[in-house]
């Protein structure tokens, strides 16, 4: 039999665990970016990946969550608002919420924040699940692994495996059917000078969400039977860069797998572009300053605005260039 996400929360959370330790709980979670992308999942459900990925988290960036258990409905709120009963972030919690209920008719207050522009491609849904599995861990007091919430983080948003570490996190593909061998672990790289800047560009929503986007490429882009092995030869020389603290490869290879999974999706059909006209002028931008001597890359995940990766003395260089954008750095 295939095994569901409940199956998983079952295996991993200590049956006498079932009922709050305390009467709310808080985390937070920082969001992530990848260096090496995933994009396609060989399980729908349990969301596993057809690749391996790599990422580098964004320190103060991120979601806090604050749990408490109520009577009756769930009652979601983001960033200070309350958010319709039908909205499709609140479905999408509360499905995620019933893999814990201690009992029907229970419902939680799940009051979120995300200090990253939420859908906007900076993957607010991966520091808001990675934070909603800490926090239930306090709630419950399940006193869970690293290795496990990330497991359980994956069930909500597979990049949120991710965000239960800091600085540069694997998330292993695996090849199990329950995807028990399916998580993120630090690289055990520590690069102190690594530096990610989000270029912001739009706050808008986006118009196709990555789940579904993701989707639509591996079903239909003849592109995609490439990504695996392209994936596997990114990640073999972008752990070669880092653990080599090869500043020029690691920029070089963020930007091509970047770029490669974008294509992947320009061939799906319909086609899926998150580009808008500012995206590009950043990127040309990008490549004019590398042209001038300063070495920074762009990354650019599932949304209109741009990443830039540089080295810490190269800032100054890298803020001037990109001075026509709003430039957000983790930690500031
Ligand atoms: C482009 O993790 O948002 O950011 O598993 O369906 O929730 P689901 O997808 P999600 O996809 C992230 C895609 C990406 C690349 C990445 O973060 O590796």
């Amino acid at each position: 039999m295939i095994p569901s996400p409940a199956d998983v929360f079952r295996a991993l959370i200590p049956p006498n665990r079932r009922e709050p330790v305390q009467a709310s709980a808080a985390a937070f979670a920082p969001a992530n970016i990848a260096l090496v992308k995933y994009w396609g999942k060989r399980d729908e459900r349990l969301n596993l990946p057809v690749t391996s990925s790599l990422s580098v988290s964004l320190g103060k960036l991120g979601s806090d969550v604050r749990l408490c258990g109520r009577q009756g409905r769930d009652v979601v709120t983001l960033n200070g608002k309350p958010l319709p009963d039908d909205s499709s972030f609140v479905r999408r919690v509360s499905s995620y919420l019933d893999f814990c209920r201690p009992a029907a008719g229970w419902g939680f207050e799940v009051t979120a924040r995300n200090t990253i522009p939420t859908a906007a491609g900076f993957a607010s849904s991966a520091s808001g699940f990675a934070a909603l599995v800490r926090a239930l861990d306090g709630l419950f007091g399940w006193h869970l692994d690293g290795r496990a919430l990330s497991i359980l983080a994956r069930l909500g948003s597979g990049s949120a495996s991710r965000s239960i570490f800091e600085g540069l996190v694997e998330w292993h593909a695996g090849c199990a059917a329950d995807g028990m061998d399916s998580y993120a672990e630090p690289l055990g790289v520590e690069w102190a000078d690594l530096r990610m800047a989000l270029i912001v560009l739009s706050r808008a929503e986006k118009g196709i969400g990555s789940r579904a986007a993701m989707q639509r490429t591996v079903e239909t882009s003849p592109l995609y039977a490439a990504w695996p092995a392209t994936v596997h030869r990114d990640m073999a020389e972008m752990k070669s860069a880092l653990q080599e603290r090869d500043f020029t490869r690691t920029g070089a290879v963020a930007e091509r797998n970047a770029l490669a999974m974008h294509a992947t999706m320009l061939a799906a059909s319909p086609p899926v572009l998150y580009w808008q006209p500012e995206s590009v002028r950043v990127m040309q931008k990008v490549w004019a300053l590398r042209a001038e001597g300063v070495p920074v890359y762009f990354t650019m995940d599932a949304g209109p605005n741009v990443k830039v990766l540089y080295l810490a003395d190269t800032e100054p260089a890298v803020r001037e260039g990109l001075a026509d954008w709003e430039f957000v750095k983790p930690n500031a």
